[in-house]
């Protein structure tokens, strides 16, 4: 039902498998032995510290600055249902993803699964241009211009499947597969300059959406977890495939 066409600027990510240089874990950053009595809550520190540095961007690591986080161009293509939009994104920046708390982590070493859960301290903000055609709940909805998408109490659950390879002796988790899963008290939208800037109808129909933004968003939600997987995919693709996995979870 949901089809979604998705470009980002930062897509070759599947060509460093073969070109990357392994890359060393900078000073300061926590290890979990996988022995350890205590993996699980030494592993939630480490992200937590690793999370500030993180989203400073990492260039040695190929991981582009996170927040703001910038997609060059998103496209939600939705044929059916109430809500059949075409909705285009460009120089969309989200902000707020330095305000993440991890709450749980859960690394599988025999699954090669990695299970984590985050909040987001502040709002999420999603802010750039947008262009819509459509239809929203039987009305007909089009424009282009200025927007501003913010979360509120931004939950995300990030499955990933990974399967390991080894290269030169040494094991790397290559991300095979994400899920991304999220929920949210409120969304606020303001799509600015709608119906070619008319002044009454832009304005009424920012309230109809905000007032309808819970339907919205259901309608939504697969697209929308589609796009932020595959962000989160190819950051952690970039981390992944420059450090092997004992680098970062020693055996002993
Ligand atoms: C979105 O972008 C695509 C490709 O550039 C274009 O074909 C489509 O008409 C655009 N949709 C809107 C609503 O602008
Ligand atoms: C987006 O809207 C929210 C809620 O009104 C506001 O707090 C935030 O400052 C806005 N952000 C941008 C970049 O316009």
């Amino acid at each position: 039902m949901n089809s979604i066409l998705f470009f980002v600027f930062i897509c070759e990510f599947l060509i460093f498998i073969q070109t990357a240089q392994i890359v060393k874990l900078p000073k300061g950053f926590l290890k979990c032995k996988q022995n350890e009595p205590n993996f699980n809550d030494c592993v939630l520190e480490a992200s937590n510290l690793a999370v500030p540095e993180l989203v400073k961007g990492q260039p040695k690591f190929g991981i582009p600055i996170i927040d703001p986080l910038r997609i060059i161009n998103l496209q939600i293509n939705q044929g059916h249902g109430p809500v059949s939009i075409k909705l285009n994104f460009t120089d969309l920046d989200i902000i707020g993803i330095s305000s993440s708390t991890v709450s749980d982590v859960k690394i599988d070493f025999n699954t090669y699964q990695i299970k984590v859960k985050l909040y987001q301290n502040a709002p999420l903000t999603l802010s750039g241009q947008y262009a819509i055609d459509g239809k929203v709940l039987v009305l007909p909805i089009n424009g282009k211009g200025p927007c501003n998408l913010t979360l509120y109490d931004f939950k995300e659950e990030v499955d990933g499947h990974f399967e390991p390879i080894e290269k030169n002796g040494e094991i790397f988790w290559i991300l095979k597969k994400m899920k991304f899963d999220f929920t949210t008290s409120k969304l606020y939208i303001n799509l600015e300059n709608l119906f070619n800037g008319d002044k009454n109808l832009g304005p009424q129909m920012n309230i109809f959406l905000n007032e309808n933004w819970h339907e919205i968003l259901e309608e939504l939600r697969p697209a929308i977890s589609d796009a932020l997987a595959t962000i989160f995919t190819q950051i952690a693709q970039r981390f992944f495939e420059r450090v092997p996995i004992t680098h970062v979870f020693p055996k002993k």
